[in-house]
């Protein structure tokens, strides 16, 4: 563990969806990516198929970021991984698959790369995507020599976690902070708390780590906001920027 981090024993600078801008998000070319450009920690969502398998994938929709269209939720794991998730973004990127969750498992170790894991539920899923993702992030990164961090904006998914693999470290996500940050971090046994950038201030940074927790703010795109937010105190910080916000920003 850091000795001037103490609560946040990751990566400083992590890679939105896998890639930031520079790839189409949540693949596992946006992954490499970001491993090639010399990031050791990304952040992905992942959401169910219709028949429970955790992918990789941020809308509820399939339309904006692939061939396909309609409700993920909806659609079998073996249909969701046939449609193209990077054409939309550039030519370059044509038929690159949805991952499943165990794919860019497998990535990330082999690749040495810290996974912040965000569990994105379809509406009325929250509870089955907690308690499927941690089971199956607890088996994949079994024996790793550092552990995932789930986080997400849904408490009844985070709840679900902590019952499913408390050994698992969690995250609450949130934009605005709420009044009551502090009894729900306890009651989730939380981590860590990552925030909206333009939510944060420095006394709010300190109070969260009085708390003897870490302190992520999203997504910092901008190399003033991100000196001033790493000034501030803040442990970590998600960008899409990674030309701009490298690896070694925070250095
Ligand atoms: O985890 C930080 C960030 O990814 C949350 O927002 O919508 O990009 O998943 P979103
Ligand atoms: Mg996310």
């Amino acid at each position: 563990m850091l000795i001037d981090r103490p609560y946040w024993p990751y990566p400083r600078i992590i890679c939105h969806r896998g890639g930031g801008l520079l790839a189409p998000e949540n693949t596992l070319a946006a992954l490499r990516y970001a491993r090639n450009l010399g990031f050791e920690g990304v952040e992905f969502d992942v959401k169910l198929s219709a028949d429970e398998v955790p992918v990789l994938f941020h809308d509820e929709t399939l339309d904006r970021t692939t061939d396909g269209s309609g409700p993920v939720a909806e659609v079998p794991f073996d249909v969701i991984t046939r449609f193209d998730a990077g054409s939309w973004f550039a030519n370059e990127f044509a038929g690159e698959p949805v991952p499943a969750f165990a794919a860019a498992s497998a990535l990330c170790k082999e690749a040495g790369l810290w996974a912040n894991i965000e569990i994105k539920p379809c509406p009325g899923r929250e509870r089955e995507t907690g308690r499927i993702v941690a089971r199956m992030a607890k088996l994949l990164w079994s024996g790793a020599p550092v552990l995932p961090l789930l986080s997400s904006f849904s408490t009844d998914a985070l709840a679900a976690a902590l019952a499913q693999a408390p050994e698992l470290p969690r995250a609450l996500l949130c934009t605005d902070v709420p009044g009551d940050w502090q009894q729900t971090l306890d009651r989730l046994q939380c981590a860590a708390m990552h925030v909206a950038f333009d939510r944060l201030d420095r006394e709010l940074v300190a109070a969260i780590q009085a708390t003897r927790r870490g302190v992520l703010a999203y997504t910092v795109n901008d190399s003033i906001d991100a000196t001033e937010l790493l000034e501030m105190g803040v442990d970590a910080l998600v960008t899409d920027q990674l030309d701009v916000i490298g690896p070694r920003f925070a250095s």
